[in-house]
């Protein structure tokens, strides 16, 4: 009988702890109670990104941000506190009171944070697979903020570049002041909201380069747009003036975004396990081309090449296109709703 219950007792333990350590493997989520202190960090539930505590090039700064898990080398595509580094590793990522995502350092001041005053309790944050930080709340886990709707310097797939041509209003990423220093600095990227969508890149508020314009399928200025690595850009606008631009990814089994440099190149990066990180912005245009292709209204452009993708035109999702929205791009991909953020 006694030695049954101390067997009994064993098994539950045993139990427990395969239940606890299950749970412990699975932790994709920051909560109030479920936080991140430095060097703690959370992995995406298909282990392909993590979010944690890291410090940039030859800085002893430490930043809250988000990383391939499988590139050696820590990649930040986001950093939440980039304007307010902590000096020690005193820091915690957490869900404060009022609901938001917040970093704090180790005398409990606040770096960052979501800063969406829903005063939403019990809300939780999830780092996906696409590289998304996602605050949830209310009872049926509404989207609260997402981190790409807040992008840092990288352009991820599945992320959205947005301008609203009345408003003004922008998502645009920001460069770094420097490789050790992921602040913002002056160089800044996005949709030029006139009547033939560009993207540009700005030193502050002048123009520094840009994409030429979009012929439906492309932009005629950027040659990686025959990348084998992505399934095109796409670009679509409604009759509220906003602009929306994506990119696909043309096989899960690349690794690519879109970074702006801290000297304010723009380009896409790939990553093969071979060769490391490799730029392919080779035939960006010099800057004595840009300035006079500002300068004139008529420019001479190169032809557009043909898209890579151009084949796999088919069905666009056209059930799911509001009447107002037109599409741009005829690419295979499904064209979701705009949020306006
Ligand atoms: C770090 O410092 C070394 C030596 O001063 C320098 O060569 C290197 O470029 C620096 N790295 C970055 C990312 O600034
Ligand atoms: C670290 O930062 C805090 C403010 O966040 C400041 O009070 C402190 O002096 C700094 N420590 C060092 C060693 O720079
Ligand atoms: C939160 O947003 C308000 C208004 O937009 C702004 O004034 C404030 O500085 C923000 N706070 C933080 C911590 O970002
Ligand atoms: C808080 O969230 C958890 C899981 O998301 C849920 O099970 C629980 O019922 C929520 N509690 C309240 C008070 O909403
Ligand atoms: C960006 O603009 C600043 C002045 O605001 C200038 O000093 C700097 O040289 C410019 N950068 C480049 C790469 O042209
Ligand atoms: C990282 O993971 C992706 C799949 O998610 C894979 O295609 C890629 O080869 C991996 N990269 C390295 C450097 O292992
Ligand atoms: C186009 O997208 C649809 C729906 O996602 C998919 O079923 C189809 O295989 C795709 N076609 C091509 C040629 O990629
Ligand atoms: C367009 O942008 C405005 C302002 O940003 C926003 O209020 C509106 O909801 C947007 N429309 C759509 C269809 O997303």
């Amino acid at each position: 009988m006694e030695i049954g219950s101390c067997n009994f007792m064993a098994a539950l333990r045993l139990l427990l702890c395969c239940f606890c350590w299950q749970l412990g493997a699975a932790v994709d989520t920051i909560t109030s109670s479920q936080y991140i202190k430095d060097p703690e960090d959370v992995v995406s539930a298909g282990n392909k990104f993590k979010l944690g505590f890291f410090s940039p090039g030859n800085s002893t700064n430490r930043y809250v941000g988000i990383w391939y898990n499988n590139i050696s080398v820590t990649t930040p595509v986001w950093i939440a506190n980039r304007n307010k580094p902590l000096n020690d590793s005193s820091g915690i990522m957490t869900i404060s009171e009022d609901g938001n995502l917040i970093v704090l350092d180790g005398r409990k001041e606040i770096l960052w944070s979501s800063n969406v005053s829903n005063g939403v309790s019990n809300s939780s944050a999830q780092l996906t697979d696409d590289g998304n930080v996602i605050l949830r709340g209310g009872e049926i886990g509404n989207s609260l903020w997402q981190s790409f709707q807040e992008p840092s310097d990288t352009f991820m797939p599945k992320m959205r570049l947005t301008a609203n041509r009345r408003t003004g209003k922008k998502t645009q990423i920001t460069s770094w002041k420097s490789p050790s220093d992921p602040s913002v600095g002056s160089f800044s990227s996005g949709i030029e909201p006139s009547s033939i969508p560009e993207v540009f890149v700005w030193n502050d508020s002048r123009p520094f380069w840009r994409s030429g314009p979009w012929n439906g399928q492309a932009f005629i200025g950027i040659p990686e747009m025959n990348s084998v690595y992505l399934n095109g850009y796409n670009l679509v606008q409604d009759g509220d003036g906003n602009f929306s631009l994506s990119v696909g990814l043309a096989t899960e089994s690349y690794i690519t975004n879109f970074a702006l440099s801290y000297d304010g190149r723009f380009g896409e990066m790939y990553w093969d396990s071979a060769n490391g990180i490799k730029e392919l912005a080779k035939d960006r245009p010099a800057v004595s081309t840009i300035t006079s292709m500002l300068n004139s209204e008529i420019v001479d452009l190169p032809p557009p090449k043909k898209p890579a993708f151009v084949e796999r035109q088919s069905s666009v999702d056209t059930e799911s296109i509001t009447q107002n929205q037109k599409i741009n791009s005829i690419n295979n991909v499904t064209i979701s709703d705009l949020n306006g953020r």
